[in-house]
């Protein structure tokens, strides 16, 4: 498993979204207040906000153009691995998460004058869905097929970093951008299920699928990296940076109440 090689892909088209937004909008008003940049109590204030939240990314919010969380629908995702438990290629599209608003943060720091977020959530449980092309190698069985695919984890944490810049806007108004994202994520209890795997041969099917559930701790920390720059970007490129990028430093992180 060393040098273990992780290339991503992404083709999240709802980011284009966001892209070149020079109207300086609002906080919507029916969604749970923002937090005062010098609150004492702002990182409180941040991980009830974040709790708050959950119904509305249930539903999605339309004025701040995030799509229904649950479930949340990743259109393209390509994998390719190169390691001694793993060597393929992978394409997984329209895949389903299901799960992601179930969160509960532990911690959701804003160090302002840092500019820096600490996060940490635990996610109850999570579970995919999707269509799937592959083809390599997993473990010294080869892989090959497509067709569906479900997969689960019993839960879920991560610890996501963030280090933002205040940057002037078109309109002169100043704004928090992203300038460093990462992640970390630990999971417990991986399951997957391939369906279509060498043109239905079930035997075939049926041996990989075993090789795969068998070993599936193992295969998960390979693909790990992979995750955790799904979650980063997911984090950093829908999250921050759509509410960070939309809405006025002012407006989001008000300095006095
Ligand atoms: C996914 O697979 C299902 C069943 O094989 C098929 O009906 C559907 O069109 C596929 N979707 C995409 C985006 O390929
Ligand atoms: C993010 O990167 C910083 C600096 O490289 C590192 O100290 C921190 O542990 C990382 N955090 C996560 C959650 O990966
Ligand atoms: C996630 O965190 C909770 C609370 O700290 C802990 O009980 C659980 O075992 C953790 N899960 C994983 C997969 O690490
Ligand atoms: C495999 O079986 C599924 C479900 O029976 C079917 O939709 C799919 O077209 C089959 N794929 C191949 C390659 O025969
Ligand atoms: C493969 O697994 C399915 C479901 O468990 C079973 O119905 C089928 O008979 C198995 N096929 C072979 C060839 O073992």
């Amino acid at each position: 498993m060393k040098n273990a090689k992780v290339f991503i892909e992404f083709s999240l088209t709802l980011l284009s979204v966001f892209a070149g937004i020079s109207t300086a909008k609002d906080w919507p008003k029916y969604l749970p207040p923002t937090c005062h940049r010098f609150d004492k109590h702002l990182n409180n204030c941040l991980v009830d906000t974040a709790h708050k939240m959950k119904p509305f990314l249930v539903k999605g919010i339309p004025e701040l153009g995030f799509p229904p969380f649950e479930p949340f629908i990743l259109p393209e995702v390509k994998l390719q691995q190169g390691s001694s438990a793993l060597n393929f290629k992978a394409t997984l599209i329209d895949t389903a998460i299901s799960g992601l608003t179930d969160y509960e943060f532990t911690r959701f720091d804003f160090d302002v004058p840092n500019m820096q977020f600490f996060c940490e959530c635990s996610i109850r449980q999570l579970r995919l869905k999707g269509n799937y092309t592959v083809k390599g190698k997993i473990l010294i069985a080869p892989i090959e097929g497509s067709g569906t695919f479900e997969a689960s984890v019993d839960n879920c944490n991560a610890t996501v970093y963030q280090k933002v810049v205040e940057e002037k806007g078109k309109n002169g108004l100043t704004y928090l951008t992203p300038v460093f994202t990462n992640s970390s994520i630990q999971v417990s209890g991986p399951k997957a299920v391939l369906q279509g795997l060498f043109d239905n041969n079930s035997q075939l099917s049926n041996i990989t699928n075993k090789v795969i559930n068998d070993n599936v701790n193992e295969l998960f920390q390979d693909l790990k990296p992979v995750l955790e720059k799904v979650v980063t970007n997911i984090m950093q490129d829908l999250l921050f940076k759509s509410i960070e990028g939309q809405i006025p430093f002012q407006k989001l992180y008000p300095p006095i109440p």
